[in-house]
């Protein structure tokens, strides 16, 4: 068997700095060094504030990542970037330090998509084997794609509008809970009545597996609005109720949705079947289950990578890199940064964008 390669991954597409150092499937260091204090003012993330940031913190990054797996750049076989899709002024600070690595070094360089490195965090911790049906879902992404290889993508749908993660934040901030919305929906939905408040399953009856989430939020705003003026201000059990009748909502959608997008998916006959789920959103507990559920109704086994893998990181990228590179690609230092860079070239492109940012 091949020597397992040695890879170190490097991710600036947003509002996290992170390097990683990744053999064959050991994630040897993973160093995330998030933005969200410089950016929480502004109620988003402010593209030229994470772009400096990213290139104040990757040199050190870099190091953190190298000192905690125990290596030296000369023990790498490659030096793998994100080079889209995502904020440019991000991508390219990752990478300029990546070609800058890859030049003093001679190592190969190897520019990977943002949502391929998400799409193969399922084989990275469960080796899970192709072809399988992925759902990302996060603040910025949500998309169903059949992943059938490191570079063969098929999009199925996704949201035309807004990611769940963000109306998950909106939401929060509509009840008067705290950021990041979704964790704290999840606890003040916990004693809540899923059927208390009758809100909206935008594009439900819609053929196919695009998604709608904008709308959700304004359901939400007049809900609230009810509430207060009816009864002067929210209880606790109002935000409990809102708080499950809005997830139940989503998890409604992406219940449906998967299950259309699973029809698809099995129809191909899969040796293996298996759905796998990535992105903040995949960490909710009532959405997981009811996914899991599904699944199991389906004989469709489900992978769900641990949480710190779900997010933005860069051993997925470092992983990525490496399937890339068995295939024999590589790129050299005319790697450029890509802003945009849809998975499958030839799905439709999307209409919506993260409030992270356009990301495919
Ligand atoms: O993948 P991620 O860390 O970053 C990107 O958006 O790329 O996802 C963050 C999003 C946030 O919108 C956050 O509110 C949401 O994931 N999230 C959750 C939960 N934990 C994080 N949404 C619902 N339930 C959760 N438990
Ligand atoms: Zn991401």
């Amino acid at each position: 068997m091949a020597r397992p390669l040695t890879v170190l991954g490097i991710e600036s597409s947003c509002d996290d700095t992170a390097a990683a150092v990744v053999r064959g499937h050991d994630v040897l260091a993973s160093v995330v060094y998030g933005q969200t204090a410089l950016h929480a003012d502004f109620g988003g993330v402010v593209p030229e504030v994470a772009a400096r940031a990213h290139a104040e913190k990757l040199d050190h990054c870099v190091e953190d990542a190298l000192s905690a797996a125990g290596l030296h750049l000369a023990d790498l076989d490659a030096i793998a970037v994100t080079a889209g899709p995502g904020l440019i002024g991000g991508v390219l600070s990752g990478v300029m330090c990546a070609k800058g690595l890859a030049a003093a070094t001679g190592l190969p360089l190897i520019g990977v998509n943002h949502l391929a490195g998400h799409a193969l965090t399922p084989r990275l911790t469960d080796q899970v084997a192709y072809p399988y049906l992925m759902l990302l879902v996060s603040g910025g992404h949500c998309q169903f794609l059949i992943v059938a290889g490191p570079d063969k993508y098929c999009r199925l749908g996704g949201t035309i509008d807004d990611a769940p993660g963000e109306a998950f934040d909106k939401t929060a901030r509509i009840l008067g809970l705290s950021q990041p919305g979704g964790p704290a929906v999840e606890t003040a939905g916990t004693g809540g009545d899923p059927r208390a408040f009758d809100l909206p399953r935008p594009l439900l009856n819609q053929p196919g597996c695009d998604m709608s989430f904008s709308g959700l939020k304004t359901a939400m705003l007049r809900a609230r609005d009810a509430v207060v003026t009816a009864k002067g201000g929210l209880t606790r059990q109002d935000q409990a109720d809102l708080s499950a009748s809005f997830q139940a909502a989503i998890a409604d959608v992406l219940v449906e949705k998967t299950r259309r997008a699973l029809a698809i998916y099995l129809a191909m006959k899969p040796a293996h079947p298996c759905f796998a789920i990535a992105g903040g959103v995949a960490a909710n507990q009532v959405i997981r289950a009811r996914l899991m559920q599904l699944c199991a109704g389906l004989d469709t086994d489900f992978a769900a990578p641990p949480l710190a893998l779900c997010t933005d990181n860069a051993a997925m990228i470092a992983y990525a890199g490496a399937e890339l590179l068995a295939l024999g690609q590589r790129d050299d230092l005319t790697l450029s940064a890509r802003p945009r860079w849809p998975l499958d070239k030839t799905a439709a492109p999307m209409l919506g964008s993260g409030k992270k940012g356009a990301k495919a």
